[in-house]
């Protein structure tokens, strides 16, 4: 189909340098025909506080509001994100607490992607295996296969950050093409 769709990329690392931060550069990439994807920040978000969110305040902090109101927009979610403490980095969790909230959350049976890049070697399989349990809270429908799990990832990318690993790219292409079907799938379904 040609359906033309947008879908929002986060990545769970701030540094500069981030792998994550090039694997969801690659990602975009590598998007299928009539996609596109923009990069959401989420560094400057404040800390959550349920008294500056609704209904204790009139409205959120505008760069929340913003943040949302653009997850909103977008028909599906790809979060590249490294594993801290095998767990989801706290910025990260942060972004995704503040746009979880209220009944109309633009989280809730949002489509994601979710890859993730390390130095070690188990490839972040345990912050990927820690966000089940968001995506089950909130009814979010992750595109589990195929697993982007890029371990070692120093010898993944080049100096100027570009993933040089085939496998991994075809195994991106092939996530991001499962993640487009999913979400044409919603639309027959649901429109
Ligand atoms: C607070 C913290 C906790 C970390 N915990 C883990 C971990 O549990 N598993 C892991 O593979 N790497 C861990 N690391 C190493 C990260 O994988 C590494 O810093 C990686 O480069 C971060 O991703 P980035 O390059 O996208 O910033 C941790 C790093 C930090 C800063």
């Amino acid at each position: 189909m040609d359906t033309p769709l947008h879908f929002a990329g986060i990545s769970g690392s701030l540094r500069k340098g981030s792998y994550n931060t090039m694997l969801l550069k690659a990602a975009a990439e590598l998007l299928p025909e009539n996609t596109t994807m923009d990069i959401l920040p989420i560094e400057d978000l404040p800390l959550y506080n349920a008294d500056h969110d609704l209904p204790a305040a009139q409205a959120r902090p505008e760069i929340v509001q913003g943040f949302m109101d653009a997850i909103g927009k977008a028909d599906a979610l790809v979060i590249a994100s490294p594993e801290y403490n095998y767990s989801i980095p706290g910025g990260l969790k942060n972004a995704i607490d503040w746009a979880s909230r209220g009944e109309h959350s633009p989280l809730l049976r949002k489509p994601v992607a979710l890859m993730g890049a390390t130095p070690g070697m188990w490839g972040t399989v345990r912050m990927q295996l820690a966000f089940q349990a968001v995506f089950l809270f909130l009814d979010m429908k992750a595109v589990l296969k195929p697993e982007i799990l890029i371990a070692d990832a120093a010898k993944k990318f080049d100096a100027s950050g570009r993933l040089l690993d085939e496998k991994a790219k075809e195994l991106i292409s092939h996530k991001l093409q499962n993640l487009r079907e999913l979400v044409l799938a919603g639309k027959l379904q649901y429109h």
